[in-house]
């Protein structure tokens, strides 16, 4: 266990992007209240998610990793969750397809309410007001009443976690992910898509691969990984106050587990290695995430990794990597050396969302060929040093939203305004995180054909 660590030690330690709760009091009531309620994820299923980590170390599995940037109040409802769940499995399926190794299904959803803020004000005209954090703490309208950290907003979070995770474990193993259903995940409005052709070609030839091995006895009523996938949760814990009222010691192990979500990430703006957010951390046994952004140095990676994982064991860190297109090839090589150098089992991840955002008639957007640039660059990079590309950490929906500029189905500049809902960040549509996963799939096709080049060669 780790020393001198508890699941409040964390409130000894300089702490950054906390919101001023004014009700101090009414905050402690809704902590212990959140205390006495059940967990949402046990410690069993945390150990299965950093098991399947383990194997995306080891180039043996990929990590997908995807859902809202923020989970709001306003959008909550099954067609919602429905939706994501669906796109999420057609990109899932077309890695698996494409790069012939399991894919680790991590949703950011089920409790990624809480958001660092750039500013601790926003400024409309002349009003000027604090920052929206998510909701979670505070309201997204621009008023001075809404704008007031709540607690009660704690409550309605768990408790909208608790629905969500409930319907995504029915959809992951009561029927709906089962690849017998692999033609009806195609959302409605992508049929008339580029991407629809495609995914449906694909469909088509896992439909014959099923029907032989139908013909052999092979079903998915005999064979559940055929009619079930293993889905897993994640958010960035931001409000150390909730996750502490939902830290548990796991009766198995006798070790301390977060119980609010399977995977629990780090953000760039709190990864001071003395502050609050990496004391937590390093304390929880659960599979964890580092954002690793342009201003983090190969030294101070190398101490935030002895903090975090000081057993090097594998699929217990990922390190989620948002440079930017144009700065990724200046600073992942010399962060993958330095761990390379020191013999640490990390999962290297690539967000190419948080360095791309632009903006663009006074929307916050992110074009969709940068974000495809930062991929690319992702994976050349690590077939340059010899490492594992490990997975993708992006933000999407399955709405046909236009939030990003770009993808087959050009969004540009002037259709921003039509179907832009997000709370945060912008997000892929359905159709372009279809077409990302065909890229990523062929990026994934070309590494997998080359090894084998050099095993046979
Ligand atoms: C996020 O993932 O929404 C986020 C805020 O990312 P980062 O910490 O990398 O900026
Ligand atoms: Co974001």
């Amino acid at each position: 266990m780790a020393q001198n660590w508890t699941p409040n030690s964390w409130r000894n330690k300089p702490i950054q992007q906390v919101p001023a709760y004014p009700d101090q009091a009414a905050l402690a009531a809704t902590e212990a209240q959140l205390a006495k309620f059940p967990p949402l994820v046990f410690a069993g299923e945390a150990r299965r998610l950093k098991a399947h980590l383990a194997k995306v170390a080891e180039g043996d599995a990929f990590l997908l990793q995807g859902g809202d940037c923020a989970e709001s109040f306003a959008e909550h409802g099954a067609d919602n969750i429905r939706d994501f769940f669906r796109s999420f499995l057609q990109m899932a399926v077309v890695l698996t397809y494409g790069a012939q190794l399991p894919v680790v299904k991590v949703g950011r959803i089920a409790g990624q309410f809480a958001k660092p803020r750039s500013s601790n004000f926003e400024k409309q005209g002349d009003i000027e007001l604090p920052s929206y954090r998510g909701d979670i703490i505070n309201g997204i309208d621009f008023t001075p009443e809404s704008r007031i950290p709540a607690p009660e907003r704690q409550l309605d979070a768990y408790r909208q976690s608790a629905a969500t995770l409930n319907l995504l474990r029915a959809f992951a193993m009561g029927g709906y992910a089962n690849l017998e259903n692999v033609h009806k995940w195609m959302l409605g409005f992508v049929k008339d898509s580029p991407q629809a052709e495609r995914y449906k070609k694909l469909a088509d030839r896992i439909s014959e691969t099923m029907d032989f091995m139908r013909a052999i006895g092979i079903t998915a009523d005999n064979q559940p990984s055929l009619r079930e996938t293993d889905f897993f949760t994640s958010h960035e814990a931001l409000l150390l106050g909730y996750e502490e009222a939902f830290t548990r010691v796991d009766s198995t192990s006798g070790d301390w587990y977060a119980t609010s979500g399977h995977m629990l990430w780090i953000g760039d703006r709190t990864r001071q290695l003395d502050h609050a957010h990496v004391e937590y951390f390093r304390g929880i046994k659960n599979p964890i995430g580092l954002k690793c952004g342009p201003s983090l140095q190969p030294d101070n990676l190398i101490e935030l990794i002895d903090a975090l994982n000081p057993a090097n064991e594998a699929g217990r860190l990922t390190l989620i990597c948002r440079f930017g297109h144009d700065k990724v090839a200046e600073h992942l090589p010399k962060l993958i050396r330095a761990v390379e150098r020191e013999g640490r089992k990390v999962v290297w991840s690539c967000d190419p969302m948080h360095g791309n955002t632009i903006t663009l008639n006074n929307y916050k957007t992110r074009p969709f060929e940068r974000i495809l640039s930062e991929v690319e660059s992702f994976f050349q990079i690590h077939r340059a040093e010899g490492t594992h590309p490990g997975g993708i950490h992006i933000e999407m929906t399955g709405k046909d939203v236009t939030e990003c500029t770009g993808g087959a189905r050009a969004v540009t500049g002037a259709d921003l305004q039509d179907r832009y809902h997000t709370h945060c960040d912008p997000r892929l549509n359905a159709d372009q995180a279809l077409e990302l996963a065909f890229l990523l799939a062929e990026r994934m096709k070309t590494g997998r054909d080359e090894k084998r080049m050099v095993v046979n060669g």
